[in-house]
C-alpha cells in the first residue's frame, strides 16, 4: 500500500527522534550500572559517603572543581589527604584499570547529574586528555 510522503517523513522523524533520546538514556543507564558495580560499595546509594572514611559525591565541591583528578582517580586510584566540603579524608580509593575511557565518561556524567548534582558534563575528548596527562 502506497502512502503519502508526509507519512514516511513522520515515521522517519519519530524513529530518529527516538534513537537520539535512547542514546542519551543508554549512556546514563550504563553510568548508573557501572556506579552500582564499582562505586556504590563505598560511596553508597545516594552518593552520601560514609562518615569520615569515604567522602560524599552528592554536593561535593571536590567533584565540581577537580574533574581531571577525578577521571585519573577512577582509573588509577586516589591516595593521600583530600578536603571535601571542609572535611579532610585520607583513605585509599582503588583504581579501575579495566574501565574504558567511555565507561569513565559515563560514570562521571552519571555522578555529575545524580542526587541533585549539577556539575557540567564531560566529553570523551576531555577525559582522554586528562588521562594522558
Ligand atoms: C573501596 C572504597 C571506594 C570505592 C570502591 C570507590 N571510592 Fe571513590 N573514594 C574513596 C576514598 C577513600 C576517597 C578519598 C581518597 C583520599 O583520601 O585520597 C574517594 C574519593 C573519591 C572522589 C573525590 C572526592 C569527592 O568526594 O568528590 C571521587 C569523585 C570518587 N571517589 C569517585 C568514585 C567513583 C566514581 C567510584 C567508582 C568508579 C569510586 N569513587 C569508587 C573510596 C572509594
Amino acid at each position: 500500500m502506497l502512502r503519502s510522503p508526509l507519512f514516511y517523513f513522520t515515521v522517519l522523524a519519530l524513529l530518529l527522534g527516538g534513537l537520539v533520546t535512547a542514546c542519551g538514556k543508554t549512556e546514563h543507564l550504563q553510568g548508573k550500572a557501572l556506579y552500582a558495580t564499582h562505586c556504590n560499595n563505598c560511596h553508597l546509594e545516594e552518593g552520601q559517603g560514609l562518615r569520615r572514611l569515604i567522602p560524599p559525591l552528592a554536593g561535593a565541591d571536590y567533584l565540581r572543581e577537580n574533574p581531571a583528578a577525578v577521571a585519573r582517580g577512577i582509573r588509577y586510584g586516589m591516595q593521600g589527604p583530600m578536603v571535601v566540603n571542609g572535611v579532610t579524608y585520607d583513605h585509599e580509593m582503588p583504581g579501575n584499570i579495566e574501565l574504558t575511557d567511555f565507561q569513565i565518561v559515563n560514570i562521571m556524567n552519571y555522578v555529575h547529574t545524580a542526587w541533585g548534582n549539577e556539575v557540567p558534563l564531560v566529553t570523551v575528548e576531555q577525559v582522554r586528555g586528562w588521562l594522558a596527562e
